[in-house]
C-alpha cells in the first residue's frame, strides 16, 4: 500500500514535506485492518478496501504530525526521522496536516468500485471517528489531562476519542467494502473499539519499555511531560493486564466468525503485542 503516491501539492515545499513523509509511511495497521476486516466479510480480495486503507492512513499521518507539534506533544522524532515540523516548519506541518486530511476524504469519494450510499456511509463513519466526538476530541481531552492525576475511567475515555475511534472506523470501513450485514458490522465495531483502547494502551506502555530508536519517536516522553496514560494510572503491568484483557475482549466479539477470522485475529494479537 501506497497512500501518499497519488498526492501532489503546486507549492514546492509541501510537495517535498509529502515526499518527505512518503519515505517513512508508518507500520500502517490501521489500513491492514481496513483491508482484513474487508476481506473476512466478502471472503475475497477487496481492491475497494485497500483505497479505503489508504485514505485511514493519510488521515493518522495527519494526526501524527498535528500531534507532535510545539502547541500539542511536542516531539522532534516520529517514524525514525525528525518530525515534519523540525524537517520543515510549522507552516508546513500545520499545512500539511490540513491538506492530508482533505486529501483523506478525497480518496473516498472516488472509491469508485462502491456504490454512492457505501461512500457516503463511510465518509459519515470517518467524519465522526476524527472529529470533534472522535480524535480531536479526545486530543484536547488528553492535552488538558496533562499535569494531573485522572480517574482510570476518564482516561478510557480519553483513548477510546483519542486513538480508539480511528481504529475502529479503519475495520467499520472494512466492513462497510466488504458489504457487511448489520450484525457482522456490529461485531466488527465491537472488536475494533476494544482492539483501538488496546492499542493506546500498548502505546503508553512502549514509551516506559521501548526505545527511541527501535520505537523510532521520543521513548520516556509522556512522563516527561506529565502525562496521563496508563502507565503513570495502573503501574506497568496493570496496563499490561490491562491491554490483554481488551485483546480477549475483541477476540470474544470475532467468535461468530470462526475459522474465517483467523487473520484478523492474528493482526489483532501483533496490534496488543508489539514491540514498535
Ligand atoms: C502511533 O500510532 C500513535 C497512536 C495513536 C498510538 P502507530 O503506532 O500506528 O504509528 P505508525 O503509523 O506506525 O507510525
Ligand atoms: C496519539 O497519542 C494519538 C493521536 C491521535 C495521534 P500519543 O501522543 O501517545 O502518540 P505518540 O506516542 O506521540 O505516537
Ligand atoms: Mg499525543
Ligand atoms: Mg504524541
Ligand atoms: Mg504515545
Amino acid at each position: 500500500m501506497e497512500p501518499f503516491a497519488w498526492l501532489s501539492c503546486p507549492d514546492p515545499k509541501l510537495a517535498e514535506a509529502l515526499d518527505y513523509l512518503a519515505q517513512h509511511p508508518g507500520k500502517q495497521l490501521r489500513s491492514r485492518l481496513t483491508v482484513a476486516s474487508a476481506e473476512l466479510i466478502a471472503g475475497e480480495s477487496v481492491p475497494a478496501a485497500v483505497m479505503a486503507g489508504e485514505a485511514i492512513e493519510l488521515l493518522h499521518t495527519y494526526s501524527l504530525v498535528h500531534d507532535d507539534l510545539p502547541a500539542m506533544d511536542d516531539d522532534d522524532l516520529r517514524r525514525g526521522q525528525p518530525t515534519l515540523h523540525c524537517a520543515f516548519d510549522e507552516a508546513t506541518a500545520i499545512l500539511a496536516g490540513d491538506g492530508l486530511q482533505a486529501a483523506a476524504f478525497q480518496r473516498l469519494t472516488e472509491i469508485e468500485a462502491l456504490s454512492a450510499e457505501q461512500r457516503l456511509d463511510m465518509i459519515g463513519v470517518v467524519t465522526k471517528a476524527v472529529g470533534f466526538h472522535g480524535m480531536v476530541g479526545g486530543q484536547a481531552l488528553d492535552l488538558a489531562a496533562e499535569h494531573q492525576a485522572v480517574p482510570v475511567n476518564a482516561l478510557r475515555d480519553i483513548h477510546h476519542l483519542k486513538t480508539g475511534a480511528l481504529i475502529s472506523a479503519s475495520a467499520e470501513v472494512g466492513a462497510i467494502c466488504g458489504g457487511a450485514t448489520r450484525s457482522q458490522r456490529e461485531a466488527l465495531v465491537r472488536f475494533a473499539k476494544a482492539i483501538g483502547l488496546a492499542f493506546q494502551v500498548t502505546d503508553d506502555v512502549l514509551d516506559v519499555t521501548g526505545d527511541s530508536a527501535s520505537l523510532g519517536k521520543t521513548a520516556g516522553k509522556d512522563e516527561r511531560a506529565e502525562k496521563s496514560t496508563y502507565v503513570s494510572t495502573l503501574g506497568l503491568e496493570g496496563a499490561q493486564e490491562e491491554a490483554d484483557k481488551l485483546l480477549n475482549d475483541a477476540l470474544d466479539a470475532l467468535a461468530e466468525f470462526g475459522e474465517a477470522a483467523e487473520p484478523l485475529r492474528a493482526l489483532a494479537s501483533k496490534m496488543v503485542h508489539r514491540e514498535t
